[in-house]
C-alpha cells in the first residue's frame, strides 16, 4: 500500500525563482536563503519519494480571475510550465501520475470534498520554487508530482480547518492506494507578508515561529485561526498558511520536526520553511539512511536545527 512518509513546507516567493533562473543565487542577499534549505535537499535526497503530492496556489496563472476553483486537482500526465509574465520559467516540465491522482480524486470527492479536476493545467512559481528548493535545479524532476491548487487569491479561501480534514481524506486515498509508494507532502505558501496597501512589508516573526511550534505540535489550534486572524497577524497574503494545514492533516498525529529553517527578508516576505515525518514502525526513517560520506546525519540535522533555533532567539 502507497504511505505518507513524510510532509515538508516551504514559502514559494516568486523573487526565489527569480535568482535562480538569473543565477544569483551565490549573491550574499541569496545566499542566506538558500544556504537554509541545503539541508533540505539532503533529506530529500535520502527520503527519494515515488510521488510528491503538492499543494500549492495558482496566481492567475492556469485560471484567470474569470473562474477561481476553491480546491482544484491535477489529473494530467503532465503540467506545463505557465509564462507569468516574463516567459516560462526554464524549469523541467512537472510530471504527475494520473493513477494515483484518479484514485485520490475518487476516495476525497466520495469523501464530500468537492474538487475540480484539471486534465490540463499549467503550474506557476507556486509549485515551482518548492520544487527548487526541495530537489535543485535538475534536468528531470526525480519523481512525478501531483498538484493540488488552492483558492486563496480570492475571498473567501477555505478555512485552515476545512484544509485541515482535506488533507485527512487526502491521506485516507494515499493510504488505499494499493501499489507500494513513499509519498511526501508539500505545503506552501506563507509565511507572514503583504504585499500591497498600508501595511505592505508587513513581516511577523513572533506568529511565524508560533505557527511552525503549533504545525508540528498542534495544528489542531491553528484550525481555529479565522481568516480575519491569519491577515491580521500575518498579513492579507499570510492567508496562504491554510494550505500548509492541507499538508499537516495528511500526516500522522505525531510526527518528528526533522527540519527548520527560517529567515527574513526575502523579496517582502518572511520564509518559513519545516519537514515533518510520520513515524512509521519497523521503518528506516528517511532521513536516517546512511548519508554519503562527509554530509550531515539525521540526528546531526536534529542538533542543527535546534543550534539554529538557539541562534534565533539569540538574535
Ligand atoms: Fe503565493
Amino acid at each position: 500500500m502507497a504511505r505518507i512518509i513524510a510532509g515538508v513546507s516551504s514559502s514559494h516567493v516568486p523573487a526565489i525563482g527569480a535568482a535562480i533562473d538569473n543565477h544569483r543565487t551565490s549573491e550574499p542577499y541569496w545566499q542566506r536563503v538558500f544556504e537554509g534549505f541545503e539541508r533540505s535537499k539532503e533529506w530529500m535526497r535520502n527520503a527519494k519519494p515515488d510521488v510528491c503530492f503538492a499543494v500549492y496556489n495558482d496566481h492567475a496563472s492556469a485560471f484567470s480571475v474569470e473562474m477561481i476553483p476553491t480546491f482544484a486537482l491535477g489529473t494530467a500526465a503532465e503540467f506545463p510550465i505557465a509564462d507569468e509574465g516574463w516567459g516560462p520559467r526554464p524549469v523541467p516540465v512537472v510530471k504527475g501520475h494520473p493513477k494515483l491522482a484518479s484514485h485520490i480524486a475518487q476516495s476525497v470527492i466520495l469523501d464530500e470534498f468537492d474538487l475540480t479536476l484539471c486534465n490540463k493545467m499549467e503550474v506557476d512559481h507556486g509549485l515551482t520554487v518548492p520544487l527548487n528548493l526541495m530537489f535543485g535545479s535538475p534536468k528531470e524532476w526525480p519523481c512525478p508530482i501531483i498538484p493540488l491548487a488552492v483558492n486563496v487569491v480570492q475571498f473567501p479561501p477555505p478555512t485552515g480547518n476545512r484544509c485541515f480534514n482535506l488533507g485527512k481524506a487526502v491521506k485516507k486515498a494515499i493510504e488505499s492506494y494499493p501499489e507500494d509508494l513513499r509519498v511526501v507532502v508539500f505545503g506552501t505558501g506563507g509565511m507572514s507578508h503583504q504585499i500591497s496597501g498600508q501595511r505592505a512589508g508587513l513581516i511577523n516573526s513572533k506568529f511565524d515561529h508560533a505557527f511552525l511550534d503549533n504545525l508540528t505540535k498542534n495544528p489542531k489550534k491553528l484550525t481555529k485561526l479565522s481568516h480575519l486572524e491569519l491577515m491580521r497577524e500575518a498579513g492579507a497574503e499570510g492567508v496562504e498558511m491554510v494550505m500548509w494545514l492541507i499538508m499537516r492533516g495528511a500526516l500522522d498525529e505525531k510526527v518528528d520536526e526533522v527540519y527548520r529553517f527560517y529567515t527574513v527578508p526575502a523579496s517582502n516576505t518572511a520564509v518559513g520553511h519545516i519537514i515533518l515525518e510520520n513515524r512509521i514502525k519497523g521503518a528506516k526513517k528517511a532521513a536516517a539512511k546512511p548519508a554519503a560520506k562527509g554530509k550531515k546525519s539525521a540526528p546531526k540535522m536534529k542538533r542543527a536545527a535546534a543550534l539554529q533555533k538557539i541562534q534565533r532567539i539569540r538574535s
